[in-house]
């Protein structure tokens, strides 16, 4: 996400140019085309919604779920400008929200987060995803991949200059692997798949123990 001293600075310009920054790395619409491929969810949680970019896509491509984004910081879903009933965004831990609604979902998407998220915290957000979802549930992780390319320069220059999140720190695929396998066990990844523009955005559908695969 741009900083927000850059966004002061475009004003009314800040949702366009915004849009356009993040499509130099995502397509949002072919992520979510990616959950509507493998789910068919009724109620969607997003860690770290953020400003609610991939919110407005989900809750237009799944008009019977309800959906609910939590994040850390203090203005999520600020640049939500979809429908307002089946939607809800909450400042809070996903550790907490698990405490208190767990099993209540049947998809947690969380995308473009871990990477800004200290590795050592990591496991829990994947734990409290696991225990936000319903048995067999989804959990639909989407990161970006560490591998030495001009792209990948241009991701860490978005994130830690123009973004200003300084700690950023992403995992190569094998890492994201492991991570995944730690929490929801060795055989939990269903599928992978690139989003576009680039192979570095990498989506895995991951099982939550319990149903069905
Ligand atoms: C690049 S934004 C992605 C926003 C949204 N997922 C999207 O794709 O439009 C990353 C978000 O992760 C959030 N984040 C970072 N650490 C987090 C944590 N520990 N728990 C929840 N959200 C976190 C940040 O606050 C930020 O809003």
């Amino acid at each position: 996400m741009i900083g927000r001293t850059i966004r002061r600075a475009l004003g009314p310009y800040e949702r366009q140019a915004s849009e356009l920054y993040r499509r130099m790395f995502i397509d949002l619409e072919d992520m979510s085309a990616v959950v509507r491929a493998w789910a068919k969810p009724r109620r969607i949680i997003e860690i770290g919604c953020g400003e609610g970019a991939l919110a407005e896509r989900l809750v237009r491509d799944f008009p019977a779920a309800h959906y609910t984004g939590i994040d850390i910081i203090p203005h999520l879903g600020r640049m939500y400008s979809g429908p307002g009933d089946r939607v809800e965004f909450r400042q809070i831990t996903a550790e907490d929200m698990a405490r208190d609604h767990a099993g209540a979902f049947d998809l947690v998407v969380i995308n473009d987060v871990l990477h800004h998220v200290p590795a050592d915290l990591r496991p829990g957000i994947l734990a409290a995803s696991r225990q936000l979802l319903l048995p067999g549930g989804r959990l639909i992780l989407k990161d970006w991949v560490r591998r030495p390319t001009p792209i990948h320069a241009a991701v860490y220059i978005a994130d830690a200059v123009i973004g200003g999140d300084r700690g950023v720190r992403y995992m190569t695929a094998d890492e994201q692997r492991r991570l995944i396998a730690d929490s929801f066990g060795d055989a939990a990844v269903l599928e992978e798949r690139f989003v576009r523009p680039w192979r570095q955005n990498l989506a895995f559908l991951i099982a939550a123990p319990g149903g069905a695969s």
